[in-house]
């Protein structure tokens, strides 16, 4: 039985590949902030007779503290993990800090995703084809890292922060890829494109209601999304990284990927956390 640690496992992409990878047999670890996504993962589970294999952790993935700890707990009751997919995020309008000092978007979408497939990797690694699957925004051109103001200080804006996130999680896959090249852990960053999960929540109207109907309109469903990432837990590529716009794969030749940049993020996210986590 393989296990895969699901980050937002909860709900939207990740809870929809949770229950399916519960109905085909696997055991799933789902992480998420709020209780009741956990308790609906649950009751469904119970539901389906899935249950004995889901375990569901409540942690705020955005503190780099619970990150350790999280991380801590599942080394100690998992000998293998077979697959980590990073599916937790959060579109914030507002800038908002985490109790550590963070910006929020950067703390879950750069810093965790950083710190989780590093603070796993031994478990990853004792697996037959171990695979790290990031859900970001690969492949696109829009954003920047903002070397001089990584928190967004001074201009933020949700969309900034995300496409900030979006570049950095090409350099993370880079980054792992190149310095655990002899781990066998393969490392997919996968951008599903435009999906109808709650994408419309964070806006006030009228923004509410038009991004819910654009989503009705143009975006897959979450069950239309999974699929492909069934495929690829399943059979990953061979490359220690490879990167895929849904089915397309993303040229890693592009200057969004490159090696030099990649180590200078590398550096500096180090910097940024205390003590020897990495
Ligand atoms: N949907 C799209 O169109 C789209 C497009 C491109 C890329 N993506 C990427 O795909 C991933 C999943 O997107 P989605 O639309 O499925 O998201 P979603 O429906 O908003 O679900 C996000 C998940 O993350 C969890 N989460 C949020 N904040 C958390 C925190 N601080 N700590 C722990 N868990 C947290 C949520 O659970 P709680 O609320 O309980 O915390 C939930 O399970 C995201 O990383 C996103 O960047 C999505």
């Amino acid at each position: 039985m393989r296990t895969v640690v699901i980050t937002g496992g909860t709900r939207g992409i990740g809870g929809g590949l949770a229950r399916q990878l519960l109905d085909r047999g696997d055991r799933v670890v789902a992480i998420g902030s709020g209780a009741a996504g956990g308790a609906s993962l649950r009751a469904e589970a119970a539901r389906r007779g899935t249950a004995d294999r889901l375990a569901f952790h409540r942690v705020d993935l955005g503190s780099v503290a619970r990150t350790v700890a999280l991380a801590e707990e599942l080394r100690a009751r998992y000998e293998v993990v077979d697959a980590l997919v990073l599916c937790a995020g959060r579109y914030r309008t507002g800038r908002a800090e985490t109790v550590e000092g963070f910006e929020q978007t950067f703390a879950l979408y750069v810093l965790n995703r950083f710190l989780l497939p590093e603070l796993l990797r031994e478990p990853l690694a004792r697996a037959d084809r171990p695979v790290i699957l990031n859900l970001c925004g690969t492949g696109g051109r829009a954003g920047r890292i903002n070397w001089d103001d990584l928190q967004l200080r001074h201009r933020y804006g949700g969309f900034r922060a995300t496409m900030q996130g979006a570049r950095a999680n090409d350099l993370l896959g880079v980054s792992f890829a190149a310095r655990h090249a002899g781990s066998g852990i393969r490392y997919v960053l996968y951008n599903p494109l435009f999906v109808d999960t709650g994408l419309s929540e964070p806006f006030r109207q009228p923004t509410r209601a038009l991004v819910r109907v654009l989503a009705r309109l143009f975006a897959a469903r979450v069950d239309q999304a999974v699929p492909p990432l069934l495929d690829l837990l399943a059979d990953p590529p061979d490359r220690p990284l490879s990167a895929f716009r849904r089915s397309t794969p993303v040229d890693l030749g592009r200057r969004e990927f490159d090696a030099e940049t990649a180590v200078r993020l590398h550096r500096v996210l180090t910097g940024l956390l205390p003590g020897p986590a990495v």
